[in-house]
């Protein structure tokens, strides 16, 4: 059922860090409404201030108990193992309370690239491969998730992440513009982790605002969920229409065939990717 390939994003979706002045009570709606149709996975972190927010909208529908929640953490690579173990319990500590979750499913662990000191380490592969293994040993070893996965900026990232063992699945931003995680996506499917792609829209960009119809508007989201390795795409959307597009596009993702081809035109571009769509 592709509707289970759908992750709800939370950055944004209510009032909370980014937007401390929206209305919460569409996005509220669209979130309840979204669970009613049966999307299960959540993505959410205690910064962005929505978690309350999220509560609000499983509550209103209904309490379903089978939410999967990926809560996002992000730390310096540099930091010691202490400061790991006391940034990771209280993340998924305040998450299991912000929303009333009795089980975390995912902590979803990348790099802070500001709070990082030391600039070599976010391009030092050792450095890196050590940071995964060090944040997955901590989380699965504190009882509170199941998994931990591994969020990567980079493709050195990325690879640093599939290289550690304990690291469960994978996640980055992946549209059509910015694609390089398919250059991995075969290798993580082979390896039997699942992959997030964290906005499929661009933060909005990506919506084609002159299609005449919701298949069109929403072809960037139909793009990403048309690679077989996508298992689910994290998605924002604050109002009750904007997830009946979503709902409907997920149900009609690309043929992986076109997938492949616009991802062969793409690695073939002679220029810079930038901001280009496929
Ligand atoms: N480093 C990280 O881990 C990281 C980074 C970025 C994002 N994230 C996560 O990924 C989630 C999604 O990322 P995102 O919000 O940046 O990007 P996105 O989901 O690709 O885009 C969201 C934007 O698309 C708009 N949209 C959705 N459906 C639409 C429709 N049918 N018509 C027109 N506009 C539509 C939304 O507008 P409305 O809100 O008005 O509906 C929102 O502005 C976030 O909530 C967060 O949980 C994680």
């Amino acid at each position: 059922m592709t509707i289970r390939r759908l992750c709800l994003g939370t950055s944004t979706f209510a009032a909370g860090r980014q937007h401390p002045d929206k209305d919460s009570a569409p996005g509220i709606a669209a979130f309840a409404d979204a669970l009613r149709a049966g999307v299960r996975m959540v993505h959410s972190a205690p910064k962005y201030g929505t978690q309350p927010a999220a509560r609000q909208a499983w509550e209103a529908a209904g309490c379903p108990t089978d939410v999967m929640h990926l809560i996002k953490v992000e730390l310096a690579v540099d930091v010691s193992m202490a400061q790991t173990k006391t940034a990771i319990s209280d993340v998924l500590e305040s998450s299991a309370r912000n929303l009333r979750a009795d089980r975390l499913h995912a902590l979803v662990v990348g790099v802070d690239l500001r709070r990082t000191a030391d600039r070599a380490r976010l391009v030092d592969y050792g450095a890196l491969t050590a940071f995964y293994e060090r944040c997955a040993e901590t989380a699965n070893a504190c009882g509170l998730v199941d998994y931990t996965f591994g969020y990567a900026h980079s493709p050195g990232q990325l690879t640093a992440a599939l290289a550690t063992d304990a690291i469960a699945g994978a996640a980055a931003q992946y549209n059509s513009t910015e694609a390089w995680p398919a250059v991995f996506l075969d290798r993580i499917a082979a390896s039997g982790r699942p992959f997030i792609a964290i906005a499929p829209l661009r933060r909005g960009r990506l919506v084609d605002h002159d299609a005449t119809d919701a298949h069109s508007r929403l072809r960037a989201l139909r793009w990403v969920l048309g690679h077989p390795a996508v298992t689910a795409a994290a998605l924002t959307v604050s109002s009750r229409a904007h997830l009946a597009e979503a709902l409907d596009a997920a149900q009609h993702p690309l043929t992986v065939q076109q997938v492949r081809d616009d991802l062969r035109y793409w690695l073939a571009a002679p220029v810079a990717h930038g901001n280009r769509p496929i």
